[in-house]
């Protein structure tokens, strides 16, 4: 027996001393990223349990010098362990002796490390909503210097309609503004406290669960003890929303890569890469980087899942598992993020060459059809006429106004009972033919008309606005709730 000797570790003794399994078993590596979490919450906990009278002040004077002691020494001056829990509080009785096991009293690791996870990933989270706001941000600016910048809008990657620059870019803003209400959300459900659960079952002590999670800066706390150690659908939360940001990054990629390949667009030398044998090379690496970052995130959320299905109540050591893929994803998808947004924010659109391409392969033909609707002509009628029109044309002569004209006539004699010019004047024809008209034309709300831009604009620079406060206000409460533990710490040291 080794019950009078402090120098093993502090939770497994030497019944169960290893053997083989001794790393198999461990986290401690991977704790590298709680360590922090950690040592906020021993500090929290042993605050609370001296406030209530469950820990006398000489004891928890020790402790918390002892625990500063150790986030002073480091991550890696830290005892094995099976774990960063484990080890922390090893290292404490190492310094303060049999009493310094008092800091274990009324939880257990099943809420503490429940509460290490929420704790570090709250942060993580902002990290990853400053990143999707940057990425807005860098959008937002070449929309504003692109409004009437007509470009080709593509489906099934044909040329479908002219439209013009900024209406794509919106249209990318307004995924990642809704990507970022989703983390917000998610950020809200997370930081909550399960500390004060115990192992699920609560605690005989009488324990103020408010009191930690006010020190620790959690908004509300997970009521009920079992819910409170068991539950990882904050993560599975945060990761499903991490993937799917992922995969829209990766769509944004694939376009930025076709179109860098078409001389619309000009990557900087910064988020472009050289080969090792062609020298004229210059190639889109980055953001081919950024589009397999969607493969890692859906990698992760499928990591996370089936670790976590079937999981019976309440504490499993599988557990232990699912919170790599957390990491890695966000990881993975806050770097993405940040890197499509430099590389947007730096490369250079071609204007004049996106303008000349958006006519092709007659991309004004709906405009045709809607006006000969418009016109008195059933639109099912109007639309067989301007797709007689399209098959008329060579593909050469494709994206010629004169060539469409004359396809559009001929067409309309064949189809319609009178002639072309006693339902629409040659004026009105050539105007809905020019990509410029033809995206004016298109004011609906949302549309791609300049003016339709403006407005959207207005609309994303205000929710960009909100939402970087938003996120200065969490920032803040955190960094208040800090200020709160460090003084009551301070105030026994
Ligand atoms: N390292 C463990 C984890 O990550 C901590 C909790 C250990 N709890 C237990 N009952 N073995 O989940």
């Amino acid at each position: 027996m080794s019950g009078e000797d402090t120098s093993g570790n502090a939770v497994r003794r030497d019944r169960f001393s290893g053997g083989p399994a001794r790393s198999f078993l461990s986290s401690l590596s991977a704790d590298e990223r709680i360590f922090d979490a950690d040592l906020a919450v021993d500090r929290a906990h042993t605050v609370m349990l001296t406030e209530q009278g469950i820990v006398d002040a000489e004891s928890t004077k020790a402790i918390l010098a002892a625990l500063e002691e150790i986030e002073a020494a480091g991550f890696g001056a830290l005892p094995d362990g099976e774990d960063v829990h484990e080890a922390i509080e090893t290292a404490v009785i190492d310094r303060v002796g049999p009493e310094g096991g008092r800091m274990h009293t009324a939880r257990s690791r099943n809420d503490e490390v429940a509460t290490c996870i929420r704790y570090r990933l709250r942060g993580d989270l902002l990290e990853a909503i400053e990143a999707v706001c940057g990425l807005r941000e860098a959008l937002l600016a070449s929309a504003a210097e692109h409004v009437s910048t007509t470009m080709p809008g593509y489906t099934h990657l044909q040329p479908a309609q002219p439209t013009t620059l900024a209406h794509y870019l919106y249209s990318y803003e307004a995924a990642f503004r809704r990507d970022t209400e989703r983390l917000t959300e998610a950020y809200g459900r997370t930081n909550r406290s399960p500390l004060g659960a115990g192992a699920f079952a609560g605690t005989t002590f009488d324990i103020d669960r408010e009191r930690t999670a006010e020190l620790l800066g959690f908004e509300l706390l997970l009521e009920n003890s079992m819910d409170a150690v068991s539950t990882r659908d904050f993560c599975l939360e945060s990761v499903a929303i991490l993937a799917g940001l992922a995969t829209t990054l990766s769509g944004l990629a694939e376009d930025s890569i076709g179109f860098a390949n078409r001389d619309y667009l000009t990557l900087a030398d910064e988020y472009a890469s050289t080969s090792s044998i062609m020298p004229q090379k210059k190639n889109p690496d980055a953001l081919e980087l950024v589009r397999a970052a969607a493969g890692e995130a859906s990698a992760g959320l499928d990591g996370l899942s089936t670790t976590l299905k079937g999981l019976p109540r309440a504490y499993n050591r599988d557990l232990q598992e699912a919170t790599p893929h957390v990491w890695r994803t966000v990881d993975t998808v806050t770097e993405a993020t940040d890197v499509t947004a430099g590389a947007i924010a730096t490369a250079e659109w071609n204007g004049p060459a996106l303008a000349d391409a958006a006519a092709e392969g007659f991309s004004t033909a709906t405009g045709v059809a809607d006006l000969l609707a418009s016109q008195g002509v059933p639109f099912r009628t109007a639309h067989e006429v301007v797709a007689s029109a399209a098959e008329r044309l060579g593909s050469g002569e494709l994206a010629y106004r004169e060539a469409q004209r004359a396809a559009i006539e001929a067409a309309a004699e064949d189809l319609l009972d009178d002639p072309l010019e006693s339902y629409v004047s040659r004026e009105a024809l050539a105007a809905v033919l020019d990509p410029e008209e033809s995206v004016a034309s298109r004011d609906s709300t949302g549309g791609p008309a300049p003016q339709a831009a403006h407005e959207a604009l207005e609309d994303a620079q205000e929710a960009l606005a909100d939402d970087g406060e938003a996120l200065t206000e969490r920032r803040e409460a955190l960094a208040s709730a800090q200020q709160t533990l460090d003084k009551e710490v301070s105030a026994y040291l």
